[in-house]
């Protein structure tokens, strides 16, 4: 049977108070309709067709060529929504899957098990739906006495009785596709918002003695429907859970899951541990073995195997193995740290290469450079690679050793096996094996000391016995 899916992903989203659409705001660093086209793409759906409205270029822009899409220029309800899918799916045979774009907790595992009991029943619906405590302000599943289900009713339209049903539609279907937009001619806008309701179907369906059927999800954190931001941050927090428990099964530590935050697309290699207040966004990836934490933010970053990361912030990194980032470093976009390397306490990386078993221990800023192996940089060696115009690159050799609060004037090269003396400003390159010094010589005035305090307690003096007086 061929598998189709429907997304809904048109409304404004009112409740969120919010200039991003709905669908677009993320739940674990992903937008939730990316969510949804995860699962659906898991299912194997053949096409999958977002409905898109409210910010529909912006839409379409995030979700490329995962699907097809089309224009609901007025948002007169989901039953309008799916109905203008028509153009598109109304001539297939096969098994539709109609899900909301705001329902970024459904598991492509209860989808294969809501289409296998649809398929097993030969049904014309089958309603994927949730057992809630507070039930407020989704739609009822209405039963009859048999057991079987009779129709949806919106919260707005519900009597009191049917109010007090704990049984919800969590929003995603399966239809036999043929007997959807035939039913959906029959859908009007007969209620309290005056919309085209999608849920509408079940009950004409059932009146025409079709079969409908309800698959109960065994986990309700899978049926938010995220309408407000109280519901986005209870959804981040079941994802987020949801990505540690994954991680911590996979074999990495999580010391404390409540104060780690791992997006979506995270992946960490096993026996890697993670400290309290770690950080990991977007297209990460941590290796085998590492201690990542405490407090540290990493975006975009490789790390590999066995590199410790402490109190630290990396964006667009990365990281060799064996290597150790901080306390208090910042590794900014093309921080390029090989193995063995050092990198200490209130460095600042960016866009440079720190080559194999390097160290910059201390308060050092290396920017725009490309550093050798095995390169010591001293205690508050920078790099000065801007004019207040233009970025210049400073080239430091392998074995070199730059003593502490050297200023590096770029663009320079400091050869291979070059030593640069403490305190040096170094404006011209050094070649391999030389020494550069470049400092004012020191004078030595014997018993100074002595005299200088002498001249300062006598001047304090004075200043008391006048304000005195
Ligand atoms: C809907 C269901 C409700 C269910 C709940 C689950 C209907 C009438 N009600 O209510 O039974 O319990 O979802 O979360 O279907 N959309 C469009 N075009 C429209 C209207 C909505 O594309 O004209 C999209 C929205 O962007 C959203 C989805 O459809 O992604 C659901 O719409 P929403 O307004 O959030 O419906 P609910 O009131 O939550
Ligand atoms: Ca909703």
């Amino acid at each position: 049977m061929k598998r189709m899916a429907i997304v809904l992903a048109a409304g404004q989203g009112k409740r969120m108070k919010s200039k991003l659409y709905k669908v677009l705001h993320p739940v674990c660093g992903t937008p939730m309709v990316g969510h949804v086209l995860d699962a659906v793409e898991r299912v194997d759906s053949e096409r999958t067709v977002v409905v898109v409205g409210h910010g529909a270029e912006a839409v379409k822009g995030y979700l490329g060529d995962r699907a097809e899409f089309v224009l609901q220029a007025d948002q007169l309800g989901t039953g309008h929504a799916v109905k203008q899918a028509k153009a598109l799916l109304g001539g297939e045979q096969g098994t539709t899957i109609v899900i909301c774009g705001d329902t970024p907790l459904v598991t492509s595992d209860t989808l294969e098990r809501l289409m296998e009991l649809h398929d097993r029943a030969q049904a014309s619906a089958t309603i994927l739906t949730a057992e809630l405590d507070n039930p407020h302000g989704y739609g009822r599943i209405i039963r009859a006495e048999d057991g079987s289900v009779l129709k949806i009713v919106e919260q707005k339209d519900a009597t009191q009785e049917e109010q007090l049903v704990r049984e919800i539609n969590t929003g995603t279907y399966c239809f036999d596709n043929a007997q959807l937009f035939a039913a959906l001619e029959q859908v009007t806008n007969n209620n309290v918002q005056q919309e085209y309701y999608l849920t509408d179907v079940i009950g004409i369906m059932k009146v025409q003695g079709n079969v409908v059927q309800a698959y109960c999800s065994p986990d309700p954190a899978e049926s938010i429907g995220v309408n407000d931001r109280l519901a986005l941050s209870e959804a981040e927090r079941l994802m987020r859970e949801r990505i540690n428990k994954r991680h911590m099964l996979n074999g990495v530590t999580i010391v404390d899951p409540m104060q780690t935050y791992i997006e979506a697309a995270v992946t960490i290699g096993a026996d890697t541990v993670l400290h309290p207040g770690t950080v990991l966004r977007g297209s990460t990836v941590i290796g085998e073995e590492c201690v990542i934490g405490p407090h540290v933010e990493i975006t975009d970053s490789t790390i590999s195997d066995r590199a410790a990361i402490a109190h630290s912030v990396a964006s667009s990194a990365r990281v060799g193995q064996d290597s150790s980032v901080g306390p208090f470093a910042y590794l900014r976009p093309g921080a390029d740290i090989g193995q063995d390397v050092k990198i200490g306490d209130f460095v600042e990386i960016k866009n440079a290469v720190i080559d194999d078993h390097s160290k910059v221990s201390h308060l050092s800023y290396i920017g725009d450079a490309k550093v050798g192996k095995n390169v010591n940089i001293g205690c508050g060696a920078i790099t000065v690679n801007y004019d207040g115009y233009n970025k210049s690159v400073t080239e430091i050799g392998d074995d070199a050793f730059i003593g502490s609060n050297v200023n590096l004037i770029a663009p320079i090269r400091i050869g291979n096996g070059a030593y640069v003396v403490a305190g040096s400003t170094i404006t011209h390159h050094v070649a391999d094996n030389d020494l550069a010094i470049a400092r004012e010589r020191q004078v030595i005035k014997p018993g100074y000391a002595e005299k200088l305090r002498g001249r300062a307690k006598a001047k304090k003096e004075r200043e008391t016995q006048q304000g005195e007086q």
